[in-house]
């Protein structure tokens, strides 16, 4: 599976990636996680992303551009990837053309969630990611079993430095004005496959996998 899981912020590509990557053996490439995993490292790429990701702004094409080119190239990527958070500008998808092209690849589909604005926000705001293995929560959503702690392995949950009120408003209007405009591009190539997003995460999950032709 050569796909690309598209959406606005909040609605739920992290959280069916997580279930996608594992069923079909493939890597997750998030733009979102390699910089947020940069930024903690304390790497250069993480210094440069640090500043546009904390005001909810797009990190540089050319920055963003790079990093998911030398990814694809990687031999694990040779079966399937899953990319996620990426493109998120024409440029992008106009450079994720070339890289694909170059290496022999075609996508077989884009999965676009729809989700409302306003439950975004409160999916946003209500987020909480595991310190020690990412896994994502939400307060009233999709709680843990014991609050503040991690189901899959015990750990600390945080809230995202991103997901205050006024950041997330920022990211959904940097998201209608750079991204949105992808749905028609990819609709434009006849990749597009719409789901929606705004049902329980199990029936999210059922929707792709039947927009994927791999239901059961
Ligand atoms: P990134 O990490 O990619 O964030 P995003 O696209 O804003 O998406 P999110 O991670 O916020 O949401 P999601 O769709 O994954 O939702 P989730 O599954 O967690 O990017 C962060 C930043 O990095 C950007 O702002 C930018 O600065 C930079 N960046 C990244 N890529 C870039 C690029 N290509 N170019 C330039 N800059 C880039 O779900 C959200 C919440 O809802 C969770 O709490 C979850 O439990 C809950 N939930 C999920 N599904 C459901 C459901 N069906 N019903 C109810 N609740 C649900
Ligand atoms: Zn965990």
């Amino acid at each position: 599976m050569r796909t690309i899981l598209m959406g606005p912020p909040g609605a739920g590509k992290g959280t069916q990636a997580a279930v996608l990557v594992d069923r079909f053996h493939i890597p997750h490439i998030s733009t979102g996680d390699m910089f947020r995993a940069a930024m903690k490292a304390g790497t250069p790429l993480g210094l440069k992303a640090k500043e546009y990701m904390e005001a909810g702004a797009l990190v540089p094409d050319d920055v963003t551009i790079g990093i998911v080119a030398e990814r694809l190239s990687q031999e694990d990527c040779a079966n399937g990837f899953l990319l996620d958070g990426f493109p998120r500008t024409v440029a992008q998808a106009d450079a994720l053309g070339k890289i694909l092209a170059k290496l022999g690849i075609r996508l077989d589909g884009v999965l676009n969630l729809r989700v409302d604005e306003e439950k975004l926000l409160a999916r946003l705001t209500g987020r909480r990611v595991c310190r020690k293995c990412g896994a994502t929560y939400h307060t009233l959503f999709n709680p843990p079993a014991q609050a503040g702690v991690c189901n899959e392995c015990g750990g600390e949950l945080y809230q995202r430095a991103d997901d205050t009120l006024e950041t997330a408003k920022n990211r959904l209007a940097v998201y209608n004005a750079q991204t949105e405009p992808l749905i028609q591009y990819y609709r434009n190539l006849g990749l597009l496959k719409e789901v929606e997003g705004d049902q329980e995460i199990d029936m999210v999950l059922q929707n792709i996998l039947v927009a994927l032709g791999q239901a059961v």
